[in-house]
Formats: structure tokens, sequence, C-alpha cells
């Protein structure tokens, strides 16, 4: 069998390597707020944070949920409607709830202080290898890899390592090469270069290798070889849903709000009623109601009016009580990991009379902040306000 390209470095250029990666990274390393310090708990926060946002994205919401939730203590007793509020617009809002439920372990298990060992670090609810790494090296100098997909990049192009990285099994190759390279001494240091060498300078499609500091030891460098790495198979398409999104305003400038369940896909947040349908039903009111507008600026005797003679005759048979404009407002998409939802927007005003369900509400537009909105209804609220003007 054939050696792994790692195993034949000497001790000696593995040394000279590291010597002048880290190096670099001193020179070149981001200010970032959560390198001020080796505190575990800004760590833990910023790494969850990171996981599928980028950097610039972040560090506004970083200070805020530091600035809400400065203790592991405090974080444990958030209330959750101010937890979600602090994540909301960054997606994956089940990041947020796992911390949560990790703070309560780190209190109830570890007398509120982070563990220091990377088994402990594992237990810890959301923290994968990645993450118990990222915190174990960074916060305690455990010399342990953490390895996300930018570091698959460069230690694949490295030494050319051909295993695709969207496999699970793929994983124990990356470990045991990083394992080889790390900086035992520095091992924080060591990979948050990486993070850095893979964000700025080994990027996916146009590497700057002639900026890069470990060029001369890099194989695919050598070998020109670089666009090839890392193999990588396709993701599955996301899969599209469809709905019809419902606009409902009372005459008194309220609009009907749906909290979400308290599990699965945006648990707990609120949004203008949506409606699945399937990609047929979608198309025909798409075409159906695309044509003239309706004058809606009625007096409520002749809203009154219109409601009797038109209930039942909406997109969505379900509504008594909402006149319709007659034409939708527009599409919004989102696309979340596995989904693309599609929303038909519809605007209708009703009188209150309308019968609210366990889980609606009528909200004034202007206490949508106190509540927390994920990104598809950001988007129709968007949608919303563009018709108004
Ligand atoms: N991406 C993930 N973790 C990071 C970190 N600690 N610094 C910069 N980028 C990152």
């Amino acid at each position: 069998m054939t050696k792994n390209k790692w195993e034949s470095w000497t001790p000696e250029r593995t040394q000279t390597f590291q010597a002048t990666f880290i190096a670099w990274y001193e020179k070149e390393k981001r200010n970032l707020p959560w390198r001020v310090n080796q505190d575990p708990y800004r760590i833990w926060i910023s790494e969850i944070m990171l996981q599928q946002t980028r950097v610039d994205t972040v560090i506004d919401y970083y200070y805020r949920f530091m600035d809400w939730f400065p203790t592991i203590q405090d974080l444990a007793e958030a209330p959750d409607e101010k937890l979600l509020k602090a994540w909301e617009g960054l997606g994956y809002y089940s990041r947020a709830r796992n911390l949560k439920v990790a703070a309560q372990q780190i209190v109830a298990d570890f007398g509120g202080q982070m563990p220091e060992t990377i088994e402990e670090i594992r237990e810890l609810k959301g923290i994968g290898p990645y993450t118990a790494g990222a915190i174990g090296s960074i916060a305690f100098e455990l010399p342990e890899p953490a390895i996300d997909g930018n570091v698959m990049r460069v230690v694949s192009r490295l030494f050319e390592i051909a295993d695709d990285i969207a496999k699970a099994s793929s994983r124990k190759v990356f470990d045991e090469a990083m394992r080889a390279i790390i900086d035992k001494e520095r091992p924080g240091d060591f990979n948050q270069a990486m993070m850095d060498l893979g964000s700025a300078v080994c990027t996916p499609t146009s590497p700057k290798c002639e900026v890069c500091p470990i060029s001369a030891y890099c194989s695919s460098y050598e070998q020109g070889t670089m666009i090839s790495y890392p193999v990588k198979t396709k993701k599955q398409k996301p899969k599209d849903v469809y709905y019809i999104g419902t606009i409902i305003e009372d005459n008194q400038k309220e609009f009907l709000l749906d909290q979400r369940g308290e599990s699965g896909l945006l648990a707990n947040m609120w949004l203008f009623p949506i409606q699945e349908v399937n990609k047929k039903e979608f198309e025909q009111l798409k075409a159906e109601w695309s044509g003239e507008e309706q004058q809606l600026s009625l007096s409520l005797d002749q809203e009154q009016e219109l409601l009797v003679a038109e209930d039942g005759a909406g997109p969505l048979e379900s509504y008594e009580h909402v006149v319709w404009q007659k034409r939708n407002l527009g599409e919004v998409t989102h696309i979340f990991s596995h989904l693309k939802w599609h929303i038909l927007v519809f605007y209708g005003r009703s009188t209150s009379l309308m019968t609210l369900k366990e889980n609606q509400r009528w909200v004034s537009a202007d206490r949508f902040a106190d509540l927390v909105f994920p990104k598809p209804q950001q988007k129709m609220v968007a949608l919303f306000e563009k018709g108004q003007q």
C-alpha cells in the first residue's frame, strides 16, 4: 500500500512548516471579537454562530449576544423569546436552542464552568467533533484538530487527498492528516491559521497560491492540481415546497400572525399564515390571481358589504370574512438546507370577525419587532411594504 503523503514528512519538515504557518498567522490574523482572550464561553458562542454563517455577518450578532447573555448562567436562564430574538436572521435556529440546553448542562453537571476535556465538551448538546476541537484547542490548548469545510479544502490540497469530503467516512483521513501536522504547542493558533488561510487564501475556485505561506509544502501546488481538490460529490438539490401566504389586515391596522408549533422547522416563530399546496395548485392560483388590483380604500360599511358578497371566494377556501385584493403581491422564495420554499403572497382585509385559531394573533406592525420573524416572513413583510409604496 502506498503511504499517505503526510507520513513521509520528516520531523524537521513538519517543524519548519508549523513555524512558517504560525508566523504567518501572527502577522495576518484577523482582529475578531472572540480572539481577544481565551474565554471558553466566548469561543463556544462564536464557533456555533460561525458554523453556517459568514464572519462579517456574525460580528454584530456576536456583540449583541454577549451583551444580552454575558455568562453561561445568563444563557442557561435565557427566556426562549429573547434567545430566538438574538438569533433572528442567522438561521438554523436549533443552534440557539441547543446552546441554551448545553448551558443548562454546564450549570448542572460542571458547576457553571465549561468542561476542559474533549470528551466532556463533546457531551454538550449541539457540539460535534468540529466545535469540540475548536473550543478545546483555542480555549484550552488541547492538541485537537477542528475540521470544517475550509480546513478540508486546505488539507486536501496540501496532500492531494482525493477522498470525497461530502462523505462522513472521509473524516478520519482528514483527522489523521491534521493530527500529523498540528502544532502541539499552539494548536488553537494552528487551527485558526487553517481557518484564515481557507477563507482568505486557499479559496474554492481561485486560490491565491502566490501569497500562500505554505505553498512550498503543498502537493497540489507542486503538481498544479489545486482546482481538482477537494473532491466533493454534488449535494442533493433542495426539495421544492409550495405555499400560499396570506397577509390579512383588520380595520385597526393589525395583521394576522400564526405561531408555529413547538418542534420542527422554525419552531415557535411567527409568520403570516401559510398553507401548503401542490405545485399545480400553486401555478393555477398564480395565473388566476394575476389580474387587476382591487381598490381597497373602502369605508367600513363598504367592506362589510363586500365581505358578505365575497366570503369564500379567496385564494384559499378556508378563510371567511376576508376581502382579497385581486392580484397576488408576488412570490417569495427561501432555501433552507434541504427545502426550497415558494410562497405566493396574497393580501386581504378582514373586519376582525374572523375566528382565530389557538396559535393566531392580531399584531400591529409596530409590534413586529417584538416577535421573532424567520427569513421567509421578513421577505413577505418586505414584499408587502414594497407594494404599499
Ligand atoms: N470560522 C469558524 N471558526 C472561526 C474562527 N475561530 N475564526 C475565524 N473563522 C472561523
